[in-house]
């Protein structure tokens, strides 16, 4: 077995096509990333065109955003569109050597999308999972090479957290991590190798914060005592912005998984799960600033 420690970076296969799987918040945050710190050509996919339009519309608009900030110039601008292709035909993944997916946080899904990718790529391709919470090394299980999937987890707001989790699974090999370790390296971020281990290590003390948070309210805590007891620690958020960021549903999804695998340390919430399904939990302005806790959500967890 390869030692714990970094893997040898001379190991790493070059990179000359991206495949994205999903195009949600999180997969074309990162696939804006990959085209602006890779500058190779990126195909993004999704379930139908109307999701893939949405993920490459988003691209464009944060390419102009840019472009506005005076960040990049307009040739530049350019050039990064043309590397972003949306497609809902797997085969156009042919040649891609590295492949991330953030699609549906479910086991079943993720596997099955990687055994629908595997018959279009090289068996010398790297996979990837963005998955926030799922055990990667079973994510793999049903891959012909399972040895080519490593986690990379990236926290949202993609371009500005520096941080990306690299999970280091039994299977993983050292090709497949160094490789890894030095995209992260050219996408700018810090990267750490974690085991696969429920939450790895970020979300663990998160669902920690988030599932206090939500048992307050859950026992009886209205949203405002909450949110004003942790506005003064200096969180650059607080727990129920930070759950709105992440998304209410993944939110509630990260919590189940760490109850289920450590229940005597974490809560669920089925609040959080109804205010899932309502939508939000705070009230904002056109601007996105926070006006207040939505009246439908107090309503929810007042029972
Ligand atoms: N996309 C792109 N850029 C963004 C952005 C977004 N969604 N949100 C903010 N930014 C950029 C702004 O454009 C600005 O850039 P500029 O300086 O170039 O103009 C910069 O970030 C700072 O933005 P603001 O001035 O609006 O800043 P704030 O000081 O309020 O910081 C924040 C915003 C960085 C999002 C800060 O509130 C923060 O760090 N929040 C906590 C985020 C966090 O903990 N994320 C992890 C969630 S867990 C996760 O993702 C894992 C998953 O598996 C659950």
């Amino acid at each position: 077995r390869r030692p714990a420690g970094a893997p040898d970076k001379a190991l790493a296969r070059p990179i000359g096509k991206v495949g994205v799987i999903g195009a949600g918040l999180m997969a074309s945050q990162f696939a804006l990333l990959f085209v602006r710190r890779l500058r190779v050509p990126v195909v993004i996919t999704d379930l139908d065109q109307a999701r893939v339009d949405k993920g490459v519309a988003y691209i464009h608009g944060e390419i102009k955003t840019l472009q506005d900030k005076g960040r990049i110039s307009s040739d530049e601008a350019n050039r990064l569109r043309a590397l972003v292709t949306g497609t809902t035909d797997k085969a156009d993944f042919a040649g891609a050597d590295w492949v991330i997916e953030a699609v549906f946080e479910e086991l079943g899904v993720k596997q099955e999308v990687f055994a629908e990718i595997e018959k279009h790529i090289s068996p010398t391709a790297i996979l990837a999972t963005n998955t926030s919470s799922l055990s990667v090394e079973q994510i793999g299980a049903k891959l012909e090479h399972p040895e080519r999937l490593v986690g990379f987890h990236f926290f949202n707001p993609v371009a500005v957290m520096p941080l990306i989790e690299v999970v280091n699974t039994p299977a993983t090999d050292e090709v497949t991590l160094a490789t890894a370790m030095v995209i992260a390296a050219k996408l700018r971020k810090n990267a750490v190798i974690t085991r696969d281990t429920p939450g790895f290590v970020v979300n663990r003390v998160l669902a920690k914060l988030l599932g206090e948070a939500m048992h307050a309210v859950d026992t009886g805590t209205p949203f405002e005592v909450v949110n004003g007891a942790l506005s003064p620690f200096g969180l650059p958020m607080t727990p129920f912005e930070l759950l709105e960021l992440v998304g209410l549903k993944v939110g509630a999804h990260v919590l189940d998984t760490h109850h289920a695998a450590f229940p005597d340390r974490f809560f669920e919430s089925t609040n959080l799960h109804r205010l899932a399904e309502h939508g939000t939990i705070l009230d904002r302005n056109a601007k996105g600033q926070v006006t207040g806790f939505n009246k439908g959500a107090q309503k929810i967890v007042a029972g």
